[in-house]
């Protein structure tokens, strides 16, 4: 009597996880498409209008033991369709979530990771109030435990197939998902810009999602004016930057001396080798670069926002690409991870370094985001520095690791 309580109780409780595990990842791939602001929004409101629907059905459709009227024959009409998805909701609660969970806490960082370093500055405590400035979500800065003001200053070190040994050293700031809003303040970024002065890198890199407001493309100067280089500085635009004025974004990133790249690649001079930089800021900027008169000798640096466009680095030869846009998930569960990756590929490459040859991406956390929230996933900027050091065995785990991350 009590096994068959506890059963049923276990499979409804795996319907209602299978039920809310499957709508984070319909919603996670709506969020990764170019479809209208509004559109994606509605989905939203309806994903959590789902949430709760979910076990209320499950109770009122087939009571608390969900196997009593459980049946996949077509004569049993409605209820086959029931069961079906009851069906779906327990293979994801009980395989494919649990399975997924577990490579992931076993997966290793690849081989081409050499080092992996970070120093986290509490930006509150050096300016000596809790820059939150303005907006609706100004109070979510105050909740306890938020790390919205703790910065991770990253250096990972990364050891670069087919770089050319004049660049054994070369050093990239990696910055990303700035979110110009309001909130956090000004003096937020601006403090984060003068930390990063301290060390110059040679090249600045901008993965998108600068402003995402109608009213704050006035910060990208005073905040991104404050950067230096030793070569050059540049930048693609993310999914929020092309719902505000993108023509007015670029303009005030090229008046700071970026190089804008759009959907276009280029070719630099970097100490006597070839550079290929290419920007990929779509799907919600289009078409996709075209490599077709590209040199295919050169080493092949890509800029994109999001991280799904791994797949076409890999089918263009793309060597190095950065990346940003899922933030990391902003919230992550112990043990679990993240949740929330607008990303079609889920959580898969929601941040870290990822050897899929022939390309190897690193994918930011980023600065911020549309909400100030961050749990387990604090804010980051990274130094890459580029070794050319040829790898022995890709699947090794990384050979130095310091400070690792607390992240899941
Ligand atoms: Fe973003």
């Amino acid at each position: 009597m009590l096994g068959s309580f506890f059963i049923a109780a276990l499979l409804f409780l795996g319907a209602c996880i299978g039920h809310g595990a499957w709508l984070t990842v319909t919603l996670n791939w709506f969020y990764s498409k170019p479809w209208p602001r509004p559109l994606l929004h509605n989905l939203k409101i309806l994903h959590a209008v789902l949430l709760p629907v979910g076990p209320i059905a499950f109770w009122l459709l087939g009571g608390f033991d969900l196997t009593a009227n459980w049946s996949m024959h077509p004569s049993a009409g409605w209820r086959s369709l029931f069961s079906a998805y009851l069906l779906a909701c327990w293979i994801m609660a009980f395989g494919l979530f649990p399975l997924m969970t577990l490579l992931r806490n076993l997966r290793h960082a690849p081989s081409a990771l050499l080092r992996d370093r970070a120093e986290t500055v509490d930006i509150a405590e050096r300016l000596g109030f809790k820059p939150a400035g303005t907006g609706k979500y100004r109070p979510v800065c105050h909740w306890p435990g938020n790390e919205v003001f703790q910065v991770d200053f990253s250096e990972r070190t990364l050891a670069v197939p087919r770089l050319p040994l004049a660049w054994d050293g070369l050093t990239i700031l990696h910055l990303t998902d700035l979110h110009l809003r309001g909130c956090p303040d000004r003096k937020f970024f601006q403090q984060v810009m003068d930390l990063c002065r301290d060390e110059e890198p040679d090249f600045v890199a901008l993965t998108g999602d600068v402003v995402d407001s109608k009213k704050h493309h006035r910060w990208v100067v005073p905040v991104l004016g404050r950067l230096r280089w030793r070569v050059a500085a540049y930048a693609v635009l993310g999914n929020h930057d092309s719902w505000f004025e993108p023509k007015l974004t670029r303009r005030r990133l090229q008046r700071v001396g970026f190089r804008v790249l759009e959907n276009r690649w280029e070719q630099i001079d970097v100490r006597g080798e070839p550079l290929v930089i290419v920007g990929h800021e779509g799907p919600w900027f289009q078409p996709a670069p075209d490599l077709s008169n590209c040199p295919p000798e050169p080493f092949r640096l890509c800029l994109s926002h999001t991280p799904d466009n791994l797949p076409w680095g890999r089918q263009h030869g793309i060597d190095l690409m950065l990346a940003g846009h899922v933030h990391g998930g902003q919230v992550r569960i112990p043990l679990f991870g993240s949740v929330f990756c607008p990303s079609r590929f889920s959580r898969r490459y929601d941040c870290g370094t990822f050897h899929e040859p022939p390309t190897l991406m690193h994918v930011s956390r980023g600065l911020s985001g549309q909400q100030p929230i961050r749990y387990n996933c604090r804010p980051e900027v990274t130094r890459l520095v580029l070794r050319a050091i040829p790898l022995v065995n890709a699947d090794a785990p990384a050979r130095v690791k310091e400070q690792a991350m607390p992240l899941h």
